[in-house]
């Protein structure tokens, strides 16, 4: 994972102007925002569709009316009433021209202005793409912040503003994605949160038969033949000619009995197979599951007399000019690996200085895929992010003066500063920050070593998730607006420390803007000076 990481991270920096590719627009809140007022603007016009089509079909039963007056009085005496020449005039007049005038009027076309909007607009519209992302970070989020169907559904979140439900059809429609990509365990989870719907009554144009057809399937490729015959029952009762329930319920028939069969002549070394495969999931496990605890705060507490040792201080930067008369609040988060967090340590003002010159630079973050050699986006990494330099604006310059007097590591060499967002579902999975042995070559065209250590703002409150998490050691730490956190990804020896692995877990509600500075090596031999063993 470091190793994309370093990549990402070198070849964005190079390639960042040249790539426009599509926005995807659910990795961030900054591009969704534009969507926001998009759909404003075509209700606009669509109101204004609305209001053209009614004064027309006003037009037209107005005349209707008319006619129908006439008509009537027309037909009951035609001889007398063709005997005054105005009405003979007036009906040779009306079928010559004026049907003729109705008939343009009720072929006129009110859409255009609407229409030529919508086609405007369109080419900024959110693609399948888009949608597909916006689903795998619900179910994403489910995972991570262990929510039930049921909770996710209703939008009972922590923290939500704007309260927002999912319809019995936007559960089939999160059950198909999952199942497009062959995660049976949330398609049987979401075609079952659309049948509880339609089935406690839900008004809906979500077909049973379908989520009963997509359900069985689900249940099957998990295992539960008697489940999945008992879903294609329901189904069949339902569509007692569906074609494939009923070559289902026949295999799965078949195949029940062919399991008793087997059954009965079960050996151990199936058991025994089945038992190392069992081992072998649960190794992968304990990281992301440690990742997950500590994402939803669960985190394993520090002993009180560990915790006892971690302090809260003015801090002058070494006795900078700068800071010795106004020393700044600095509080230990963490004591192995030392993460130290500063309070109030960027303004409102600068934030939002730059979150607005990093905005029209977000693009979607890269990785390096080493099977390709191509950059890539990964499930891993999503959010969005751009690179401001301390030459374009005096706010960028004055933050990166800050992090040298208050690190005391020399920013000549660091990466410029890198800006990101994270919208509902983004995270970064745990990584290194820094390259390993076994990829010299990460930082090489930088020319300035290692990274040896990483200063990260907060530039907002999340309403819920998004922690910052270290799963090696069991740190959580929390995004609070205006503070930042730093710690060395180096031991003195110039050796990675491993237990700075670290993660950002996926925004649950809300939105997160973080920004980092990348310190390198080069420059701070004389500041942080080097030693032989990583102890010292
Ligand atoms: C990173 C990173 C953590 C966070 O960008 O390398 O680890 O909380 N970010 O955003
Ligand atoms: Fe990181």
């Amino acid at each position: 994972m470091a190793f994309n990481k370093i990549w990402c991270t070198v070849a964005l920096g190079l390639l960042l102007p040249f790539s426009y590719a599509h926005t995807d627009f659910f990795t961030s809140i900054g591009h969704m925002t534009d969507l926001i007022n998009t759909e404003k603007d075509l209700v606009v016009s669509l109101k204004d569709y609305i209001k053209a089509e009614e004064s027309k079909l006003e037009q037209i039963k107005k005349w209707a009316e008319k006619l129908d007056q006439l008509t009537d009085t027309a037909t009951k005496d035609p001889e007398g009433f063709l005997g005054h020449p105005v009405n003979a005039f007036k009906l040779m007049k009306r079928l010559n021209t004026e049907w003729g005038e109705l008939e343009s009027l009720v072929l006129k076309d009110m859409s255009d202005g609407f229409i030529s909007n919508m086609t405007i607009q369109r080419q900024f519209f959110p693609n399948d793409e888009d949608q597909t992302g916006a689903a795998k970070a619900l179910l994403r989020l489910q995972d991570t912040y262990n929510l039930d169907t049921d909770t996710l559904s209703r939008g009972n979140l922590p923290g939500v503003k704007h309260k927002s439900f999912l319809t019995a059809e936007d559960c089939f429609e999160l059950g198909k994605i999952a199942y497009t990509e062959a995660d049976y365990y949330h398609t049987e989870l979401w075609m079952e949160q659309a049948l509880k719907q339609l089935d406690e009554g839900e008004v809906s144009s979500a077909d049973k038969v379908y989520i009963l057809d997509y359900l069985s399937y689900a249940v099957y490729q998990q295992g539960d033949l008697s489940k999945a015959m008992m879903l294609t029952k329901r189904l069949l009762e339902l569509d007692p000619e569906h074609q494939r329930a009923n070559g289902n319920m026949k295999y799965f028939e078949y195949i029940m009995a062919k399991e008793k069969e087997a059954n009965k002549s079960s050996t151990d070394s199936e058991d025994q197979m089945e038992k190392e495969t069992e081992v072998k999931k649960k190794d992968y496990l304990p990281e992301r599951r440690k990742y997950e605890m500590l994402c939803r705060g669960e985190g394993l507490k520090m002993t009180p007399r560990r915790q006892k040792r971690l302090f809260c201080r003015y801090y002058d930067g070494n006795r900078n000019p700068r800071y010795i008369l106004g020393p700044v609040k600095q509080e230990d988060e963490w004591d192995k690996p030392r993460i130290v967090r500063f309070l109030d340590i960027i303004s409102d003002e600068e934030i939002e200085t730059v979150k607005e010159l990093a905005k029209p630079r977000l693009s979607r973050a890269t990785v390096h895929d080493p099977e390709t050699g191509k950059l890539t986006t990964a499930h891993y990494r999503v959010s969005k992010s751009a690179w401001l330099s301390g030459y374009e604006s005096p706010v960028v310059s004055r933050i990166n003066t800050r992090i040298q007097d208050l690190t005391g590591l020399d920013v000549s060499t660091a990466e410029e500063l890198q800006v990101a967002n994270y919208g509902v579902g983004g995270q970064y999975e745990p990584h290194f920050d820094f390259g390993r042995k076994d990829e010299p070559d990460a930082f090489k065209e930088l020319g300035t070593g290692n990274r040896i250590a990483t200063w990260l703002f907060y530039m907002s409150d999340v309403s819920a998730g998004g922690a910052t998490v270290f799963p090696e050691v069991g740190a959580s730490v929390w995004p609070k607006k205006g503070t930042a956190v730093f710690w060395y990804n180096l031991f003195p020896s110039g050796e990675g420390d491993y237990s700075t692995r670290h993660a950002a877990c996926p925004v649950l509600v809300g939105n997160k803007w973080v920004s980092n500075k990348w310190l390198h090596e080069r420059g701070q031999e004389f500041r942080r000076p080097c030693t032989l063993s990583e102890l010292e």
